[in-house]
């Protein structure tokens, strides 16, 4: 079988690619990188096949799939094409994303095998999660991907798979951290390029747009000068109110539909 393995995701600050390279190890195919994080791809383009399978991950923002992924999920295609779904937190709560990941990739097209909920240092307030996914994440990973590997080639008797989540989903409410940059700044317009809202104006990278900015971080992480960086005072209150939700290690799950052999 000429199958191919589609690795789909938004990793602004690059733990969720992290989580998907480590979910990938065990397929031993043709493998295909699709950023969505890329402003300027247009993914209408990408129609996959029914003996292919696709990861699909996201990260957790506020409960919720970050709209800027939720826009470019719905333009593949899948043809029944087996999707595995990764919502990636940062050792808070996942809520209600691992749901609207299954719901939006579902309209896709693509049939959802399994979900995983994985955990992944926290982006705004990095002292959450600090270092993972690690080695012991990294081997639960593996597990997981080894059993749902095991049932790619089964016909499944379970139209649906069961993820946690509320419908309606949750509001989405996040207090918003809009980058600064300092003097440092050359502008050099990496961060202009690379801001998946397009949110930093490309003729003046020293401005972000507050309306636009999903508070993302990869300006923050990507910029050779270090200039950009967050409104401390304003992460250190918000770290105070979530020091006790986020400080016990947060295990990572996995949601597997039920199988009977074809
Ligand atoms: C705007 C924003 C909102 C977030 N909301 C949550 C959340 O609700 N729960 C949580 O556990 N982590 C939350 N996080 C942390 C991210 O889900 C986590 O750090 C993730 O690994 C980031 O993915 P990336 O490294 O691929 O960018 C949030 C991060 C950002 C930037």
């Amino acid at each position: 079988m000429n199958m191919k393995l589609f690795q789909i995701y938004f990793s602004p600050t690059g733990g969720t690619k992290k989580i998907v390279s480590f979910m990938s190890r065990s397929w031993d195919c043709e493998k295909v990188e699709i950023d969505l994080s890329d402003p300027l791809e247009d993914f209408s383009g990408y129609v996959f096949g029914e003996e292919d399978v696709c990861i699909i991950a996201v990260p957790v923002f506020g409960g919720r799939v970050p709209m800027a992924a939720t826009s470019n999920i719905r333009k593949l295609k899948g043809n029944g094409t087996k999707a595995i779904l990764v919502a990636v937190y940062g050792n808070r709560a996942y809520e209600d994303a691992l749901l609207e990941l299954k719901n939006t990739a579902s309209l896709a097209g693509v049939c959802c095998i399994a979900g995983v909920a994985a955990v992944a240092q926290h982006s705004i307030m990095n002292q959450f999660a600090a270092g993972r996914p690690d080695l012991r994440d990294e081997r639960t990973l593996t597990e997981f991907s080894e059993r749902i590997k095991g049932i790619t080639g089964q016909k499944t008797v379970k139209a649906e798979l069961w993820v946690p989540g509320n419908d309606p989903y949750k509001e989405y409410k996040v207090v918003p951290v809009i980058p600064k940059t300092g003097k440092e700044c050359n502008q050099c317009g990496l961060c202009a390029e690379e801001c998946p809202a397009g949110a930093i104006p490309k003729k003046n990278p020293m401005l972000t747009e507050p309306e636009i900015c999903i508070s993302c971080m990869r300006c923050v992480v990507i910029c050779p000068q270090k200039a950009r960086y967050a409104d401390n005072e304003l992460v250190e209150m918000m770290s105070k109110r979530l020091r006790e939700v986020c400080s016990v290690r947060k295990e990572n799950e996995l949601f597997l539909l039920e199988i009977v052999e074809g």
